[in-house]
């Protein structure tokens, strides 16, 4: 249990007053970033003289030393550290002797956590945003196959007006198309380098933090050394934009989870991607979505927690902050693991297209159709309004849809309507009516295609 900063003090660290304070069970995660971060630092320490070309490229060769081991398994990450930076240098030193004793120089491990910190979540920040992209090329497929797809609109859950399976998915291909966008944002806003800003006040050598911040891709340092070292915003962001990613992924789930159901059929969700019952031989159970649905919670928690821990912490640094990774780690790999399986979902489910047809016509989507045919034959709407809701009553007592009413039907409620009421009350009609921006029509859906095809190009 040696501690890197045990020379001030007289007495042993407790044994749980150690396992307390230890972040190495989960620090750990990011040991590429913090050897990363630590051959920026020693490069740019050259530069500026404090070491000379020859301890610099021991150190480097030490680091990636480590770097190959740990990824070989040749050396494992223990818990006789206190975190990965300890590991890291003490590891060093052992490998390459004194030279390695120079690696902290101008550093603090208050910077280098800050740094490696948005190095991961940058990194995982990308990853995020290609398993985004894969779900959303997918959702594009099932959109333009489907352009001609009808089923009922809800609001309230209950059947509202006809719209397409190409337009409901473009719903949440819109949704996902803004969750990029945050993530875009916020790598944008968190992409300036903290590193050299020592503890709290910056350090005593003529650190170049320019060039460490370019060796590190980043666009810039970080203006203020003690914002730096306590700025955990970035993360907090992102595990806001994460939790409206699970959002729409929860309510998408939702919707398959019902639309999965014996009572609705429009979609089987393949084997591949469902349970069975223990007990019960016939089921056939939607998991994954549930699952799915469920896991929102989680990642909820995490971004509470953050807000939580942050929220009394005064300048600078304090080891409240430590608190950031487990939840944050944790949400990253569910929101990940989630995205993937949903697209494998939704990409082997299949569309049961006549079903869907069948509960429009069934539910008197086309009902507001009716009433506005009646309209366009210069009945007043309110009055419309009332007859069509006398017509959609007969149904129901009846049995039927409003297509299979007859003509007679039609004419004894309101001499208004005439043969072609049957045209203009078809789900092909109502649809296609609707082409104003935004609305299922094809042509109206087509721009929409086009605009989302040139977007996934550039993305
Ligand atoms: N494990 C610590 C963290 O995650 C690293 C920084 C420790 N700094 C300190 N002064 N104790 O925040």
């Amino acid at each position: 249990m040696a501690q890197l900063w045990g020379g001030r003090f007289t007495k042993e660290t407790d044994q749980l007053v150690y396992n307390f304070n230890a972040s190495i069970g989960f620090d750990q995660k990011f040991y590429r970033q913090d050897i990363e971060g630590s051959i920026a630092h020693v490069t740019m320490l050259e530069s500026i003289g404090v070491l000379t070309a020859a301890e610099r490229d021991l150190i480097i060769g030490g680091l990636n030393g480590i770097l190959s081991d740990i990824e070989s398994g040749a050396i494992e990450i223990t818990s006789e550290y206190e975190d990965i930076h300890s590991f890291v240098e003490a590891n060093l030193i052992d490998r390459i002797g004194d030279a390695g004793k120079k690696l902290h120089t101008g550093r603090s491990r208050n910077d280098q956590v800050a740094l490696d910190m948005k190095l991961y979540t940058r990194d995982e920040i990308t990853s995020l945003k290609e398993l985004l992209k894969d779900l959303m090329e997918n959702l594009h497929q099932i959109m333009k196959d489907n352009l001609d797809t009808f089923m009922p609109g809800f609001t309230h859950l209950q059947k509202a007006q006809p719209v397409t399976l190409a337009h409901h998915v473009g719903a949440y291909m819109e949704m996902f198309k803004r969750d990029y966008s945050r993530l875009t944002d916020i790598y944008e806003r968190m992409n300036y380098c903290p590193l050299g800003s020592g503890a709290l006040a910056g350090t005593t050598y003529p650190l170049d933090r320019k060039m460490t911040a370019d060796l590190l891709d980043f666009y810039g340092p970080t203006l203020n050394s003690m914002d730096s070292v306590s700025d955990r915003d970035y993360i907090i962001e992102l595990l806001s934009a994460l939790s409206t990613v699970m959002m729409h992924l929860s309510r998408f789930s939702e919707e398959i989870i019902i639309w999965n159901s014996n009572e609705y059929q429009f979609v089987s969700i393949d084997d591949g991607f469902s349970t069975g019952s223990s007990i019960m031989p016939q089921k056939k159970n939607p998991d994954i979505a549930e699952l799915v649905r469920g896991k929102t919670g989680r990642v909820y928690a995490a971004l509470n927690s953050i807000l939580t821990t942050m929220k009394g912490i005064p300048l600078a640094y304090n080891k409240d902050m430590q608190e950031d990774k487990e939840y944050t780690f944790d949400a990253i790999d569910t929101v990940k693991g989630c995205l993937s399986l949903f697209t494998g979902m939704i990409k082997t489910m299949t569309f049961h297209r006549d079903r869907m047809e069948s509960s429009a016509k069934n539910g008197f989507t086309n009902a507001t159709d009716a009433a506005d045919y009646l309209v366009n034959h210069g009945v007043p709407f309110r009055d419309a309004h009332g007859i069509v809701g006398q017509l959609v009553l007969l149904c129901i007592e009846k049995g039927i849809s409003l297509d299979e009413l007859s003509l007679e039907e039609y004419q004894e409620i309101s001499p208004a309507f005439e043969e072609d009421i049957y045209d203009a009350i078809s789900m092909k009609t109502c649809v296609e009516k609707r082409n104003t921006i935004g609305a299922p029509g094809q042509d109206a859906m087509k721009k929409v295609i086009k605009i989302n095809e040139a977007y996934l190009k550039e993305l």
